[in-house]
């Protein structure tokens, strides 16, 4: 008899950003993945930068390929929900091969995962500045072609990996798709550049040869993986406050950073989900435009900038900063279920006067308290966040710390209401960008 589902034992984790991206999931992800079989990605494309430093001073940034690669034992997954960008993800790998890891073999890529073609980056970009120089109303994307490569697939006219096999079929799909992109491109975005259908099929059949080895239907690798038991780490991209619906739309990424989106990213039932970690830092940044309650527009929100070196990984754009938004965080761990959070880039706070949290927002219009976070940008736009204010540490109150108990009671005061606010455990407290500088209830790091 087969075994019933109600019998699978849960054996995944997922990992997502509770916060608007760039929460140090890389790094979060890079530790847990020692103890496990498998690490897959399931959302979003090369617009994520996933950074991690190594114990021996080198530091990678991951655009594609899973914060497990670099662990031996670990075999990551790309899943079908993933866009993939073949310049990046060729880029990447050659990387990771320069530096003696390898690819070959611990790499699984989904037959099902759609492409990022040149004119999906070139209708990004397009779109982009055409908004700026409209009304100024960007999304303030990436550029990396994610919304456009997303909307063909759900249009179903997009170019999925498992297209590369059919040559015939291939051409056919991309001589219609580039007549269409171009004539966008020409009449609606005026531009002077357009795409070749011979460059790219030559280019795409190159690359179809190169990635060979590493397609398989991720799905059935992962449910069998599921039924033997193995256990596996779930990554998540961007972050549920930039998920498309449930984020500040239409300031959002294209696809369900949520937990969710691990289903349905990758082929696997809800029920081999046995918990959700929640990654945010010690305060909040956001990068591109949209809604950001606790932005501070002054000298401390520069500081926390130069201090947490929050420029895109992925971009190089200034991030924007903040204080620490709970509001907004118990909506995420809400969505997502999630069981316990990871806390980022607590040295970052060291050295302010000050450290505020906050708990709620108010309505400016009636002095209403609001203790739910809201997507809807008309009701965002008229809240003030109400903060809880806490005395500031310095640097040495950090070092030499190996459990949460070590810290400063300062520290400790500050963490404490955070963790009462967000109504989650913090199961990893991080205080540096290596993985030694890491305290934990539940996980050793040294
Ligand atoms: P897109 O994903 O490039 O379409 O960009 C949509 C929005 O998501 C923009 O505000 C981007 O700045 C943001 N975004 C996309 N990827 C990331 C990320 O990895 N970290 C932070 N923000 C991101």
């Amino acid at each position: 008899m087969p075994k019933p589902f109600s019998r699978i034992s849960p054996a995944c984790t997922i990992v997502l950003g509770a916060q608007w991206g760039d929460e140090g999931k890389g790094k979060i992800v890079d530790l847990l993945a020692r103890d496990v079989d498998i690490v897959a990605r399931y959302q979003g494309g090369a617009n994520a930068g996933h950074t991690i430093h190594l114990p021996d001073g080198r530091q990678f940034v991951l655009h594609l390929i899973p914060s497990g690669i670099f662990h031996e034992d670990v075999t990551c997954v790309i899943g079908n929900g993933v866009v993939i960008d073949p310049v990046a993800l060729r880029e990447e790998i050659a990387m990771i091969e320069a530096q003696g890891i390898r690819v070959k073999g611990r790499l699984f890529i989904s037959h099902n995962a759609h492409l990022i073609m040149p004119y999906h980056k070139m209708l990004d970009q397009a779109a982009e500045q055409r908004l700026i120089a409209k009304d100024g109303s960007a999304v303030g994307t990436t550029g990396r072609g994610i919304g456009p490569a997303y909307e063909d697939k759900f249009a179903r006219k997009g170019i999925r990996i498992v297209d590369l096999l059919d040559r015939d079929s291939l051409r056919e799909k991309l001589r219609k798709n580039i007549a269409e992109k171009n004539e966008l491109l020409e009449k609606v975005y005026g531009a002077s550049e357009l795409c070749n259908v011979d460059k790219i099929i030559s280019e795409y059949e190159v690359f179809d040869r190169e990635i060979d080895p590493y397609i398989t239907d991720t799905s059935l690798f992962l449910n069998r993986a599921i039924a033997e038991g193995k256990s596996l780490l779930l990554e998540g991209a961007q972050a549920a406050l930039l998920d498309i619906d449930f984020g500040t739309y239409p300031y959002v990424t294209s696809s369900n950073p949520t937990a969710g989106g691990a289903c349905t990213g990758l082929g696997i039932p809800p029920m081999a989900i046995r918990r959700v970690m929640g990654v945010a830092k010690a305060y909040a940044t956001r990068v591109g435009n949209g809604p950001f309650p606790t932005e501070l527009l002054d000298a401390t929100g520069e500081r926390l900038r130069e201090a947490g070196h929050e420029y895109g990984a992925t971009t190089g754009r200034p991030r924007r900063c903040g204080w620490f938004d709970a509001v907004a965080v118990r909506y995420t761990n809400m969505i997502n279920g999630v069981s316990s959070m990871a806390i980022t880039k607590l040295d970052v706070l060291s050295g302010l006067d000050e450290i505020k949290l906050c708990t709620r927002y108010e309505r400016t219009s009636d002095g209403r308290a609001l203790e739910h976070f809201t997507n809807d940008l008309r009701q965002l736009a008229d809240i003030r966040p109400i903060y809880e204010s806490f005395e500031g540490w310095q640097a040495e109150d950090l070092s030499g710390a190996e459990t949460r108990e070590d810290l400063d009671p300062r520290i400790q005061r500050y963490l404490d209401a955070l963790e009462r606010e967000v109504e989650c455990p913090l199961e990893i407290i991080s205080i540096g960008a290596g993985r030694e500088e890491t305290l934990s209830s539940s996980v050793e790091f040294a």
